[in-house]
């Protein structure tokens, strides 16, 4: 073999689903002894990219190679026997088992039974050569978040594998986790042979880990280069999405300061800190969140909603608001679309159940038992199907079955059809979604807030990491960066090199 030869390569990856391109021409090569890591924004492509590696999802174009010979697995069992482990970004261990026994879990080769002793011994094996010291026999439930990680990182060393993927694994970590951590992962790079691909969205911590950085934009390879060549300047920039073209929507420039103010907030404390945050939303108004990844827009977003722990006091539709819960938001008239779909819709259920679900307190549900009403929830869903273009075969069909971009026109869609919605707010609604349907997006938000029936227009809260879709949608922007708001951009005074500027340095603009 020749010395320097890469363990595992990848010329022109490319994934597709549907008409989206999760992962696009991508070249990648590890090699023995290596960590590589691979950095962008959320839906940039990292875990897709991984799990063609590993098999779990078919390559659409592109050739793999293993210690130099073309490969092309078939699933993760395949994958495994050549060598190549994934820890996967969801977490997947049976609380109830000891920490042995999810080691050998799925390993346990079909015909042969291993005893409990024989896991055991398996496990304590694995635990020595990598130098740990985590108890192999209480139940996972019972361990912390880092040593539940440690624990699938055992398990995903069962069969010695040459290439260990790591998919976004500190982010379940605590603070004093996530060093102990790194230095953990450099140990098995220096002590074994084997060649580490490490994911994550967390520069510094790559700065740290990594002998090469790969970035990954919008599924294209940006920039890959020895951590020594680089700054983390160059990184974050090679992160940043330019956007793809897509139809412009006519935006008027309005005063606002004449239109009622729906919500108003100046600081508020979560996560263990104080925020400064200082933005107001407008009736009629299309107000952008823009921010790195880890930049704190859906903390602020979710914080506002309800969904996260905060002492806050601010303003909505006049009340001041410091206890809610995303119930008494909703009375209110706020309501947040989740960043991942998935997280929205109940996938094996049909386009109605998924309509109604949001709904079942209200008159759509019977009385009591819960249970949907079928007609009404019927003619109720054909008008959200109708009103929203969503294109479906039959209004019992699961969800799961249409595209992304109508699966979230029916989410945005039933949204907005709750009684007295007032703001909605978005989290990445445009995420793996062609442009097409992005287009559809925007025209449909723009809609929401220039209704000719002034009474209908509610707000929108925006919440992206795609600058040129902001910079299209938005009467104004907001740019996050460690937590805070850090400028406001009102539409007259967008300007695109300003405000990447403002989310990278993390400091205001002047002028
Ligand atoms: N099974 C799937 N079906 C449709 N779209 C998907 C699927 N998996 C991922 N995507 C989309 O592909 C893009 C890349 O996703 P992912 O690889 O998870 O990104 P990352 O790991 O970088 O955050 C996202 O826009 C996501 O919505
Ligand atoms: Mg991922």
């Amino acid at each position: 073999m020749v010395e320097n030869q890469a363990i595992l390569r990848f010329a022109g990856a490319t994934k597709r689903f549907g008409d989206f391109v999760a992962v696009d021409h991508v070249d990648f090569e590890v090699h023995n002894k290596e960590i590589v890591s691979i950095i962008g924004e959320n839906g940039a492509g990292k875990s897709t990219f991984c799990k063609m590696l590993t098999g779990v999802y078919s390559i659409d174009d592109g050739e793999m190679y293993f210690e130099g010979k073309r490969v092309h697995y078939r699933n993760t069992t395949e994958s495994m026997k050549a060598g190549i482990s994934m820890v996967y970004q969801e977490r997947n261990l049976v609380g109830m088992l000891t920490g042995a026994q999810n080691i050998v879990l799925g390993h346990e080769p079909g015909k042969r039974f291993i005893s409990e002793r024989q896991a055991y011994e398996r496990a304590v094996e694995i635990r020595d050569k990598l130098r740990l010291t985590i108890p192999l026999d209480v139940p996972v439930e019972e361990l912390g978040a880092g040593e539940q990680q440690l624990i699938e990182i055992m398990r995903a060393f069962y069969n010695d594998p040459k290439v260990l993927i790591l998919d976004e694994p500190t982010a379940s970590l605590g603070e004093g986790e996530v060093e102990p951590f790194l230095d953990f992962v450099k140990n098995v790079r220096n002590t074994m042979d084997i060649a580490i691909i490490f994911i994550s969205h967390k520069i510094e911590e790559l700065f740290a880990v990594s002998d090469r950085i790969a970035v990954l934009t919008d599924g294209r390879n940006m920039l890959t280069d020895h951590v020594e060549n680089l700054t983390q300047i160059q990184v974050i920039t090679a992160m940043l999405r330019t956007g793809k073209s897509y139809g412009r929507v006519p935006v008027a420039e309005k005063d606002f300061s004449a239109l009622p103010v729906i919500l108003d907030v100046e600081k508020a404390f979560y996560d263990g800190r104080e925020h400064e945050l200082n933005f107001q939303v407008h009736k009629g108004e299309v107000v952008g969140f823009y921010g790195l990844v880890g930049s704190g827009r859906t903390e602020c977003a979710e914080m506002l909603f309800g969904l996260r722990k905060a002492e806050k006091s601010y303003t909505f539709n006049g009340s001041t608001i410091t206890r809610c819960n995303t119930r008494s938001m909703i009375e209110r008239g706020m309501i947040m679309t989740p960043e991942k779909r998935a997280n929205g819709m109940f996938k094996a259920l049909s386009l109605v159940d998924n309509i109604c679900n949001l709904f079942l307190k209200s008159g759509l549900s019977g009385r009591g038992a819960g249970v949907v009403k079928r007609a009404k929830s019927k003619e109720f869903a054909d008008r959200i199907l109708s009103d929203n273009d969503v294109k479906y075969n039959f209004p019992g069909q699961a969800i799961s079955s249409l595209s992304g971009g109508n699966i979230q026109k029916i989410i945005i869609g039933r949204s907005i059809a709750i009684e007295n919605i007032t703001l909605l707010i978005l989290d990445e609604p445009t995420n793996g979604i062609d442009v097409g349907a992005k287009f559809e997006i925007y025209q449909k938000v723009r809609q929401l807030t220039d209704t000719k029936e002034e009474q209908k227009r509610i707000g929108v809260l925006f919440i992206s990491s795609e600058i040129d879709e902001l910079l299209n949608v938005c009467d104004k922007i907001y740019v996050f960066s460690d937590g805070n708001i850090i400028q406001g951009f009102e539409r007259s005074h967008f300007n695109k090199q300003d405000i990447l500027s403002v989310a990278v340095r993390g400091k205001r603009i002047d002028g």
